[in-house]
C-alpha cells in the first residue's frame, strides 16, 4: 500500500486537487483508494455531495466508484497509523492525505 501525503503550508495551493486528481488516476488503473480529508474545510469530504448534486447537463451520471472511501481524519497520530494499518488489511493500495494549512494531526494533538 501506498501513502503520499499532501502538504503545503499556503492555502489555495492546490492540495486538495492534487489529491482528487491522484485518486482519480489510480481508480482509472482499477486501484482501491482511501482519502484521508485532513482539511478543517472538509472539502473533500464534500466531493461525494458535489457529485450527487451536480447537474449532468444529459450526460449519464455515472455510478460513484465503490473503490474509493473518503474519510475523516483521526484525532492521533496513533489513530492515523492505526487507521493505516486498518486500510492496508483491507485491500487498499492507494492512501492520500489531504491537509490543511497546518498538517495534520492538529497541532493540539500532534507528537
Ligand atoms: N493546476 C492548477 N491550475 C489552475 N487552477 C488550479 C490548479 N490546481 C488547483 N487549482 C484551483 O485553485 C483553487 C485552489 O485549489 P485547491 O486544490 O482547493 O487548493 P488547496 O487545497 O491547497 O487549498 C481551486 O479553485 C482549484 O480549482
Ligand atoms: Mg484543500
Amino acid at each position: 500500500m501506498q501513502v503520499i501525503t499532501i502538504v503545503q503550508t499556503k492555502g489555495g495551493s492546490g492540495k486538495t486537487t492534487t489529491a482528487m486528481l491522484l485518486a482519480s488516476a489510480a481508480l482509472n488503473l482499477g486501484r482501491v483508494v482511501t482519502l484521508i480529508d485532513g482539511d478543517v474545510n472538509a472539502q473533500l469530504g464534500r466531493w461525494r455531495d458535489s457529485f450527487e448534486l451536480a447537474a449532468w447537463e444529459g450526460a449519464q451520471k455515472p455510478n460513484w466508484p465503490e473503490s474509493l472511501s473518503i474519510l475523516s481524519p483521526p484525532e492521533s497520530v496513533e489513530g492515523l497509523l492505526s487507521l493505516l494499518d486498518a486500510e492496508e488489511a483491507r485491500g487498499v493500495d492507494l492512501v492520500v492525505i489531504d491537509t490543511g494549512r497546518a498538517p495534520i494531526p492538529t497541532p493540539r494533538t500532534s507528537v
